[in-house]
């Protein structure tokens, strides 16, 4: 399988709550690198942009204000097949549905307050990737 890179995002509910390491050693323990990472707070607007493709969605307005309430931690996160793997890693989005062991059946609190996002596909890792990175922050 080839060498991959996936945009991680730990979310409010989990920086709140002081479990940014323990979600890192998840992803380090799956044998994903954290190639990038940064620890920002998103104005709505910014929220609103990364998620645009759920902007006709119910929850948006509520998961665009979520996302601007508190700090997240965006990460590129690296390794074969990381796409899959992270979200194998994170488990489903809602955690009621979420395998054991994963970040989500551990952490999340709610389909919305889920604790992590990660890119679902190729073409969508690379979009993200590059709204929060410029090349020379990658470092493998
Ligand atoms: P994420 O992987 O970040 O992608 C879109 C997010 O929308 C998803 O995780 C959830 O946090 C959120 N979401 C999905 N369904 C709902 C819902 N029914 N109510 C609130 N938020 C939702």
């Amino acid at each position: 399988m080839a060498i991959e890179r996936t945009l991680s995002i730990i979310k409010p509910d989990a920086t709140n709550r002081n479990l940014t390491g323990k979600i890192n050693a998840k992803f380090e323990e799956a044998g994903l690198r954290i190639v990038a990472q940064k620890r920002i707070h998103l104005t709505k607007a910014q929220a609103g942009k990364f998620y645009e493709v759920h902007a006709e969605r119910p929850f948006y307005d509520e998961l665009c204000d979520f996302m601007a309430s508190a700090p997240v931690v965006v990460q590129v996160l690296e390794g074969e097949g990381a796409i899959a793997k992270n979200r194998e890693v994170m488990g489903a989005t809602n955690p009621a549905d979420a395998a054991p062991g994963t970040i989500r059946a551990e952490f999340a609190q709610s389909v919305g307050e889920n604790s992590v996002h990660g890119s679902d596909a190729p073409e969508t890792a690379a979009a993200e990737i590059a709204y929060f990175f410029s090349g020379l922050e990658l470092v493998g």
